[in-house]
């Protein structure tokens, strides 16, 4: 029966993974072995038939897709990169960040007749966001600490993850433009989705009322 099968869940290690075991506590599920997880990266949830795989953001995606897992919970922001095909069936509200475009504090960005050099983790979005306003841009793909990059004169302006906008502030930058709002989503595989549907709305259901319950 649907109801007995088991659910794999891939969840994005790191800041998204301490907000999505406190909702499963929340629901009432045992988070012993989540807690106190070592340096293990299969968990289970015992009495619940779910299993917790830890992974970057990226491989949630894969794994979801691949169907080695049922459920993943992962960020928009990977979301918008990777693309992909799965069902994005909530939104859980926490990981709230935004992408922006900045750049160093007084800089003319949309001045001038040059192409402008963008430096960012997310070519991808990057792209769209420029082609949306059809405006032609040299992206630069950066690893990390993308504020380094006007700073050390690669680029005119970075196309980042802002949270407290802390890191932009102490580094001499600034927010010019939003491109998008960042949260947390629960992504489903295709075809877990028909074959586990039960278990997956079930699920779905408790994580958000719990969600809701916190917001009251
Ligand atoms: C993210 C992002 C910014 C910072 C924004 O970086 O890329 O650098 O957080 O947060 P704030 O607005 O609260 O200062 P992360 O810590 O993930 O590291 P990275 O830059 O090396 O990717």
């Amino acid at each position: 029966m649907s109801e007995n099968k088991l659910i794999r869940i891939a969840l994005t290690k790191g800041r998204l993974e301490k907000d999505t075991v406190g909702l499963f506590e929340k629901i009432g599920y045992d988070v012993t072995e989540l807690k106190e997880k070592g340096r293990r990266l299969i968990l289970s949830i015992p009495g619940r038939n779910i299993e917790v795989v830890l992974a970057k953001a990226a491989d949630v995606i894969t794994y979801v897709e691949l169907g080695a897992c049922d459920i993943g919970v992962v960020g928009k922001d990977t979301i918008m990169e990777h693309g992909g095909k799965y069902f994005e069936i909530a939104d859980l509200g926490f990981g709230r960040c935004r992408f922006a475009l900045a750049t160093k504090k007084g800089s003319a960005f949309y001045g001038g007749y040059g192409v402008k050099t963008v430096a960012t983790k997310y070519p991808a979005v990057t792209r769209e966001f420029f082609e949306s306003k059809k405006m032609d841009v040299d992206i630069v793909k950066i690893e990390g600490s993308v504020e380094l990059a006007p700073l050390l004169e690669i680029a005119d302006g970075i196309v980042d993850i802002v949270e407290t906008g802390t890191t932009l502030k102490e580094n001499g930058l600034e927010v010019i433009e939003d491109v998008a709002p960042i949260s947390a989503r629960l992504i489903v595989n295709t075809v877990s989705m028909k074959l586990k549907k039960e278990r997956i709305e079930e699920l779905t259901a408790l994580m958000t009322e719990a969600l809701s319950k916190g917001q009251e």
